[in-house]
């Protein structure tokens, strides 16, 4: 016996006319609720890269005064490749995940030596760019030269799992293609830029992780989560980041009006700041300890240690105790310079390094 010519979706909850009809009511609710954001009204592929470049692991409201700063400070390409890496990382400061400083400086400086100034339009070439994944490359693509690439992040995984009900784990690194394809076969050739921005802002305004706006929403007739209450249980994510803490002393060797201070190598968290001496462990340390080890030398006096800030990145935490040592006489100064790697630095030079957010918190309330 033949087989009947049915196709069986991964999923019975999908079907072309939800496709068809999930796609019109998205464009419809973005005409009305999109967000007035800045890089929305230009094409300028310049722009667009960057403000995508922002948004990587950051919120709108977070990374929009980072954008403005940027823009002002360079209008052009040209002029982000010409500035000294230090001053980008400096109007950086405070964003988090400095490689995308860096990143977005080195591939501003390829763009600008290499391909005169111009970005490429194909998905499969901005690819090829520093810090440009396969995310950024098709919102780049979409939005400045409207090429059908479709984004998928968090909100798109949200978004396309609630209402389709796919159930794929997306800590699995293969369901990244589920979801691509699934974006991809739903984009609006006419307008994909639009397409890809409805998704983000209907993820991060309507379709939210906690408590999405379900009673208000357009797709709730056909959406499937909504109709199996599974809203928290969709997306699927199963394996959770591991969080490794570490503890972190610093000592601030002061002389005069001069601290000592080191450039944060490769391989390691804020590569390219300025911090001070540091001491780390892998366990919280008692104040005996702590002082053993950076200011037990003759010559030097402790002045304070601090309380103990936490900072919180995607994959580790960060507990830091700040130990402020005057040095009594410029040799002691010269030869702790020396033997740590420090150099010295005015107290204004110091305001114009780059540095992590933790420290010039520090600095700003206690020595500014
Ligand atoms: N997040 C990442 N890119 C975005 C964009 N273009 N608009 C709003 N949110 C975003």
């Amino acid at each position: 016996m033949e087989k009947p010519l049915m196709s069986t979706p991964s999923n019975p909850s999908i079907s072309t006319l939800e496709s068809e009809t999930f796609v019109n009511q998205l464009i419809s609710w973005y005409e009305h609720q999109r967000r007035d954001l800045p890089w929305r009204q230009t094409n300028d592929p310049y722009k667009i890269w960057l403000s995508e470049i922002i948004l990587q692991q950051t919120r709108v409201k977070q990374g929009m005064p980072y954008y403005l700063k940027f823009i002002q400070q360079y209008p052009t390409v040209n002029d982000l490749a010409d500035a000294p890496e230090s001053e980008v990382l400096r109007l950086w400061q405070g964003l988090g995940y400095y490689s995308r400083a860096r990143n977005l400086h080195a591939c501003a400086k390829t763009v600008s030596n290499e391909l005169n100034g111009k970005f490429p339009s194909e998905f499969e070439s901005l690819l090829k760019l520093k810090g440009i994944g396969r995310y950024t490359a098709a919102a780049i693509a979409s939005i400045a030269f409207n090429k059908p690439s479709a984004v998928v992040d968090g909100n798109v995984y949200r978004v396309l799992s609630r209402v389709f009900g796919i159930e794929d784990d997306i800590s699995e690194a293969k369901t990244l293609k589920v979801f691509e394809a699934k974006a991809n076969s739903l984009i609006d050739k006419k307008a994909p830029g639009e397409f890809n921005q409805a998704i983000m802002d209907f993820g991060a305004m309507q379709c939210t992780p906690k408590s999405p706006a379900c009673a208000i929403c357009p797709m709730s007739t056909f959406c499937y989560a909504f109709n199996t209450g599974k809203q928290d249980k969709l997306p699927v994510k199963t394996k959770k980041v591991k969080v490794r803490n570490r503890y972190f002393y610093y000592f601030i060797y002061e002389y005069g009006n001069k601290l000592l201070m080191k450039e944060r190598g490769p391989k390691d968290v804020w590569q390219g700041l300025y911090d001070f001496s540091l001491f780390e462990s892998t366990e919280s340390l008692s104040e005996e300890a702590i002082l053993k080890e950076g200011a037990n030398q003759q010559g030097l006096m402790v002045m304070d240690i601090s309380e103990e800030v936490k900072h919180v990145l995607t994959h580790q935490r960060i507990f830091t105790r700040f130990v402020r040592v005057k040095v009594k006489d410029l040799g002691n100064f010269e030869s702790l310079s020396k033997s740590k790697s420090l150099k010295a630095y005015e107290l204004d030079e110091v305001q114009e390094l780059p540095k992590p957010i933790l420290i010039q918190n520090y600095l700003q309330k206690e020595i500014f």
